[in-house]
């Protein structure tokens, strides 16, 4: 790509990433089909409908209609394809329905980016609180329990996929479970809301206590995958970082509360109408910001590395804090590189602007990384290069394309492609 213009236009989403892939493996629990719509056009959408169809799910998934029907045929298997399994983390999403519906995983740990430890300790110690017996070998777990119980779990820290695994495990448990210090993140109340029509009784949906009653078993269902936020939150950084103004349609501002407050803060300014969010900057410089991710509604630790971007491009000196992944701040070096003013210190990050960025070659990074990288590139003198598009492709559908279409000057090909 090279740097220079602004990003104008407007784009129309699909549903969210961390939402389709966790409704993909409830497809487990279901005695019937279920039919998901909204699914975006990423590719660890057939890697999850690799890691169900090893499980006996048949999965028939239209890229170009954002469809995916899944039906369980065979309900034997309880032990996931590992290269699938390691190739994306949301495959742990598994785990939970599989002990309650066939009484037993066996899982290779998961993959996904590179961003810290992500160990899974809470996912088994609130499976093991619901009676299961846990037995880990060196890069593999085997949970087995005949009927999970009810319990009451209070998460040590509100792990996202935690509280999805649990949730599902519970709907078919023996009684009732209360979870504690839940996550409240949209893409998990989106899961919950699909387990309710689907049968379940779940209820504190979006609250840090969520309540669910186990029931014999759960239906089918037809749904349509809620907007991403991130994938959203992308654009519309852009749109501030370049000067230009982009309408990203089907997505809830709602979801979007602080990402989009610092927007308005650090200067652009945001409207909302209906389902549609814009995001304007015309002239002027941008404005420092402070930045803290937190679990949600705090600051989304997947909209960071693109926040820190456009922090390189404000006038002052904003304080980025990372405290959901250890080591997000790899990025960093990246944007140092490209003569980015910025200190780390631990898990705090003091970035000085504005600094004009030099085009150079990125890779390694993690899918969120990736996009800022290209963002980057986006206000750069001459030309930078991204390697390992794949990274990208694994959450942001046609990327290249749609900033394309909105005036950037970027291709794909070579061998990142
Ligand atoms: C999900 C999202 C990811 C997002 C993250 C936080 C998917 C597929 N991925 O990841 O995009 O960045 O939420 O919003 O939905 N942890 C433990 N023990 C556990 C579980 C987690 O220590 O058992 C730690 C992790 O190492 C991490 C933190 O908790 O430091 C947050 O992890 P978690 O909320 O579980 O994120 P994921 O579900 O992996």
């Amino acid at each position: 790509m090279r740097g220079g213009a602004p990003l104008v236009g407007t784009v129309r989403l699909a549903g969210a990433k961390n939402s389709v892939l966790k409704l993909m493996a409830a497809s487990l629990l279901a005695d019937g089909e279920i039919v998901l719509s909204a699914v975006p056009d990423i590719t660890d959408v057939p890697v999850m409908g690799a890691v169900l169809a090893g499980l006996g799910v048949d999965v028939t998934h239209d890229a170009d209609a954002g469809t995916c029907r899944l039906a369980v045929v065979e309900s034997t298997a309880i032990r996931p394809p590992r290269d699938a399994v390691t190739r994306i983390r949301a495959s742990i999403s598994c785990l939970g329905p599989l002990v309650a519906r066939r009484g037993a995983a066996e899982l290779a740990l998961p993959g996904g980016d590179r961003i810290g430890a992500r160990s899974i300790d809470l996912h088994l110690a609130g499976l093991a609180a619901m009676g299961a017996v846990i037995e880990r070998a060196d890069d593999e777990v085997a949970v087995r329990a005949p009927r999970l119980h009810g319990a009451r779990i209070t998460l040590d820290f509100p792990s996202v996929g935690a509280t999805e695994n649990l949730i599902m495990a519970a709907t078919l448990a023996e009684g009732r479970t209360v979870i504690d210090n839940a996550a409240r993140e949209p893409e998990i109340a989106d899961l919950c809301h699909m387990l309710v029509a689907m049968g379940a009784h779940v209820s504190g949906i979006g609250t840090p206590t969520v309540t669910i009653h186990g029931v014999e078993r759960l239906s089918g269902v037809q749904w349509e995958t809620c907007p991403d936020r991130i994938e959203a939150g992308t654009y519309l950084v852009a749109a501030a970082l370049t000067g230009g103004s982009v309408r990203v349609e089907r997505v809830r501002a709602d979801d979007l509360t602080l990402p989009l407050r610092k927007l308005s803060d650090a200067g652009a300014s945001v409207s909302v109408e209906g389902d549609a969010i814009t995001v304007t900057r015309t002239s002027g410089p941008l404005n420092p910001v402070d930045v803290v991710t937190l679990p949600y509604p705090g600051f989304p630790t997947d909209l960071q590395p693109q926040m820190m971007v456009l922090l390189t491009q404000a006038d002052g000196m904003s304080r980025c804090t990372e405290n959901v992944f250890e080591s997000r701040f790899s990025f960093v070096d990246q944007l140092r590189r490209m003569g980015a003013d910025i200190d780390v210190d631990g898990h705090h990050a003091m970035l000085s602007g504005p600094t004009r960025l030099h085009g150079a070659t990125l890779a390694g990074l993690d899918v969120r990384a990736g996009a800022a990288g290209v963002l980057a590139g986006l206000v750069a003198d001459g030309e930078t290069i991204v390697h390992d598009v794949h990274h990208i492709d694994r959450g942001y559908a046609h990327f290249v394309e749609r900033l394309r279409s909105l005036g950037a000057d970027v291709v794909r090909g070579g061998d990142g492609a």
